[in-house]
């Protein structure tokens, strides 16, 4: 059978998700209260608007549409700061190995990520031309934990859900893979990823033999 994988991009092909955090928390505490690596979880995955209501319920802050939409400029001026800066020394370790792995295979692969960033990280990284699809969160109308975003990777793959397998690193992410009956693959924490199929604890379990299990 012919399988295919979905990536993730924040926390999985590149480590933003360390850039997503410093901009929340800095409009966390411009807001005057703390936001921490465990509040942090919660937004993984999550769509930008729908973060910024996690972040601002945690708070305890109420707000208009108006000041929400300024606070989300805010936050992503902040955030493409870094991105801007970033290179492909950012792309994390065994990605590249793994990316090589699948082109030698033919194994095809898409990435489905949330960011309306994602092309521009993608770029930044040299990693643009690599993929046979990019679904991004300019392409999607429901927020992960919603499966959509992997449903739409699986059909511009041209392959069944059944036979994809998804790089998450976000519990919402997990879960959408899961909704899409698609394989799941955690990147971290084993607590905060119990509900994937396999879990590893960063990038580098991507070793041959585990490839080779997964894809059999
Ligand atoms: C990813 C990240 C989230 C982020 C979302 C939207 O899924 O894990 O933390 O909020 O993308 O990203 P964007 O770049 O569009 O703000
Ligand atoms: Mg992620």
């Amino acid at each position: 059978k012919e399988k295919a994988f979905i990536f993730d991009l924040d926390g999985v092909i590149v480590d933003t998700a360390k850039y997503h955090f410093l901009a929340w928390r800095n409009l966390a505490n411009s807001l005057g209260f703390e936001f921490t690596e465990a509040h942090n979880e919660l937004l993984k995955g999550v769509s930008r608007v729908e973060s910024l209501e996690i972040l601002l319920k945690i708070g305890n802050v109420e707000l208009t549409d108006d000041e929400k939409q300024t606070l989300l400029v805010k936050k992503n001026t902040e955030y493409l700061q870094y991105v801007n800066k970033m290179t492909a020394d950012e792309i994390l370790p065994g990605i590249n190995e793994l990316l090589n792995f699948l082109d030698q295979n033919t194994i095809k692969y898409a990435l489905g990520s949330a960011s309306k960033n994602a092309p521009l990280i993608l770029e930044k990284v040299g990693l643009l031309n690599r993929f046979t699809a990019i679904v991004d969160g300019n392409d999607v109308s429901k927020a992960k934990p919603d499966p959509e975003v992997f449903l739409i990777g699986a059909q511009k793959l041209n392959t069944k859900p059944e036979d994809c397998i998804v790089v998450e690193d976000a519990i919402a992410g997990v879960e959408a893979a899961n909704a899409a009956n698609m394989l799941s693959i955690g990147i971290g924490d084993a607590e905060v990823l119990k509900e994937a199929d396999y879990i590893l604890s960063n990038t580098t379990g991507f070793t041959k033999d585990f490839i080779q299990k997964i894809l059999n």
